[in-house]
């Protein structure tokens, strides 16, 4: 019950607000604290992270630390957020999460997030279709996890360091259950079939050519 609970939703958490993924939030109502990083998910490009407190004024006491220089600029009326964190200037990056939102809408956000879910998922399926490659995975959002089958970790390490030499696409890797996959992220609001098409004939000639 003392225990601090904080949801890191950085890259899921942008995904509840389409009504398909309400599910992760299950279960939020107990936190203390909830990160999201819109610069993920939401299409904001970087830096923009959305911190959520339950008890606000904690962190005041953590943080409040006024010179006598600054007295003037902190009324008692007005939320300052020098006082909630560790950084005092800071640039206004609500401006460009507001700019984009306004641009979209709630529905453009969603349409551009479910295209995203979409592809994500057609990926899976050519993954799926082909001799050389398997889902490490299964497909929950819009990050696929694969690798080329029977084949060992740095074969792996290997095609996603050469298709990122070639600046043709960039993917990165990680380690599931003690092997290495091949990770492809979709969150672009520029991706479309078109580059995802090319991203796979691009690993799959990478992947010939290594073997
Ligand atoms: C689950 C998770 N937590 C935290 C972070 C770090 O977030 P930030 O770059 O805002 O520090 C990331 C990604 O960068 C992430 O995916």
């Amino acid at each position: 019950e003392k225990m601090w609970l904080h949801i890191d939703g950085a890259y899921g958490g942008g995904f509840t607000i389409l009504p398909e993924y309400e599910w992760i939030a299950e279960g939020w109502s107990e936190a203390d604290s909830i990160i999201i990083n819109p610069h993920k998910t939401l299409f904001v490009p970087l830096d923009f992270s959305v911190l959520y407190v339950r008890d606000i004024e904690r962190l005041r006491r953590v943080f409040s630390l006024v010179p006598e220089y600054l007295r003037g600029d902190t009324l008692e009326t007005e939320r300052n957020y020098m006082d909630y964190g560790i950084q005092l200037g800071r640039r206004f990056r609500a401006l460009k999460a507001w700019m984009i939102w306004r641009a979209f809408g709630r529905e453009g956000v969603l349409g551009l997030m479910r295209e995203h879910l979409r592809l994500a998922r057609l990926f899976g399926e050519w993954v799926s279709a082909s001799d050389d490659f398997e889902l490490s995975a299964p497909i929950s959002m819009g990050v696929v996890c694969f690798r080329a089958k029977d084949k060992i970790d740095a074969f792996n390490s290997r095609i996603v360091e050469s298709i990122n030499r070639s600046g043709r696409a960039y993917l990165n890797q990680t380690k599931l259950r003690g092997q290495t996959v091949i990770r492809l992220g979709l969150g672009n609001i520029l991706t479309t079939e078109k580059h995802l098409r090319e991203a796979w004939e691009l690993i799959q000639e990478t992947a010939r050519s290594l073997a």
